[in-house]
């Protein structure tokens, strides 16, 4: 009798892990049965795809380059395949890219449903026939035009291409492209990507970190604390880079010491004694704690070290630490970057972007909510120029590349 009980609900595992063995293929299926419906429902009964190479270099070259990809695909009137972004900062050595998936960076489903109509971004799966494809140089040189590559484009949008399920741009990463479209195409992609939830409560805990500390130095209750957030490009290999480009430009205001930045910082018209300023400094910077120092009175620096949070940071690719950066000078109340930067050119914009959202009318004027300035270019009182992004600019030029004119 025990021996046939046993023997029962040993057949009755069996077939509960069975089952789940099965089950897996049962959901997925339902899941394709879905995106099937979905794809009807839009119309586009045979979805065809944009795959482009590896996408590259910093975190805003990366986002650059991934808006840039994304505007190829509307025009080709295709979805564009989910892209490989990469999790370090190597310039040259290809093979340690470190490719990380797009959407390990960026939450996929929000970046399809808020930039829904504009552009989409699909996953692989969703290929039928992965050999219904043809591969396309992007041309390149210094013959290779911008009316060349527009060509070139509009030759891919063609009926001839449309048998194609799938066009596979070979060739350069998507930065380097040529760029057809006005900042305000590039703006709108840029406010579909919202950064995963892992990556942005390091985001959240960073912030109330710095408003923490800003409230053990004033009465002001943590979450009201507001911080100023500087993102300082002084390291050795940017100070050449900039001293070359200045030489270049015959210009002098691309780089900024540190002395310059403390100088500026200080004569930013209403900022209130007791202020915390949140330095975004390249890891390198931290080994010393002289970039703390110099500031003036009532002014108070932290950094990552000085916050307690080298551990959590080193815990993440360069990638993922550029975005939680990122993050946090999005959310500060002031911000005070370099207008030749990549990385502050893109957060000006979309600080402009959520000031216009606000209702702000004048994004340069006083007295408003989440200013920005560039501490590389004098402005008012010895302080630093205000900066605002110009949304009519018909290129991406000015941000991608760099520039002195921050339209304030
Ligand atoms: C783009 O694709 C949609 C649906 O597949 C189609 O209705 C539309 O005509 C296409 N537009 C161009 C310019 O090819
Ligand atoms: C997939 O595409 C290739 C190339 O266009 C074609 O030869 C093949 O028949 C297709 N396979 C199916 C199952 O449609
Ligand atoms: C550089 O600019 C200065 C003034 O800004 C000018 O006097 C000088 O001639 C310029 N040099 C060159 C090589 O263009
Ligand atoms: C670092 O990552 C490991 C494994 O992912 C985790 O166990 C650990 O708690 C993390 N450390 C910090 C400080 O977040
Ligand atoms: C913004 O850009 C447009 C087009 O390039 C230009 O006409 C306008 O003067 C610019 N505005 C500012 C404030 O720089």
């Amino acid at each position: 009798m025990n021996s046939w009980v046993t023997k029962c609900l040993f057949l009755l595992a069996m077939v509960l892990i069975i089952r789940t063995l099965l089950l897996p293929n049962t959901i997925s299926f339902h899941v394709s049965k879905n995106n099937e419906i979905e794809l009807l429902k839009q119309g586009n009964v045979r979805m065809k795809f944009l795959e482009v190479p590896q996408i590259v270099w910093g975190l805003n070259n990366q986002k650059i380059a991934f808006a840039r990809a994304c505007l190829t695909s509307r025009m080709l009137n295709r979805t564009l395949l989910m892209p490989s972004l990469s999790a370090s900062l190597c310039y040259k050595e290809m093979d340690r890219l470190q490719p990380i998936s797009f959407d390990k960076v960026f939450n996929f489903e929000r970046f399809n449903s808020l930039c829904d109509g504009f552009v989409r971004v699909s996953r692989y799966s969703d290929v039928r026939n992965e050999s219904n494809l043809i591969e396309v140089q992007k041309g390149s040189g210094r013959r290779w035009t911008l009316e060349r590559d527009l060509d070139q484009l509009k030759e891919f949008s063609n009926q001839d291409y449309d048998a194609y399920e799938t066009i596979r741009v070979v060739g350069k990463n998507p930065f380097l492209w040529h760029d057809h479209w006005p900042v305000s195409d590039y703006a709108k992609v840029f406010e579909c990507l919202v950064l995963v939830d892992e990556i942005s409560k390091e985001a959240d805990e960073v912030v109330s970190k710095i408003r923490e500390f800003g409230s053990e130095t004033t009465s002001v209750s943590s979450y009201q604390k507001p911080y100023v957030a500087i993102h300082m490009r002084i390291e050795k290999d940017w100070m050449i880079h900039c001293k070359k480009r200045e030489q270049r430009l015959n210009m002098s205001s691309i780089c900024s010491s540190k002395e310059e930045i403390t100088t500026r910082v200080a004569n930013i018209q209403g900022l209130k004694p007791q202020t915390t300023l949140y330095l975004a400094v390249a890891n390198e910077l931290l080994e010393d704690d002289s970039v703390l120092n110099g500031w003036k009175q009532g002014m108070h620096p932290v950094d990552k070290k000085r916050l307690g949070l080298t551990e959590i940071y080193k815990n993440h690719s360069y990638l993922i630490q550029s975005a939680i950066d990122y993050e946090v000078c999005l959310r500060a109340d002031v911000f005070v970057g370099n207008s030749y930067s990549t990385f502050s050119s893109l957060l000006v914009l979309e600080r402009t972007q959520k000031m216009i959202k606000m209702g702000v009318s004048h994004p340069c004027g006083t007295d408003v909510r989440w200013p920005s300035y560039a501490y590389n270019i004098e402005g008012e009182s010895g302080g630093p120029r205000r900066w605002m992004t110009n949304f009519s600019d018909s290129s991406l030029q000015a941000i991608s590349y760099g520039s002195n004119s921050v339209s304030c």
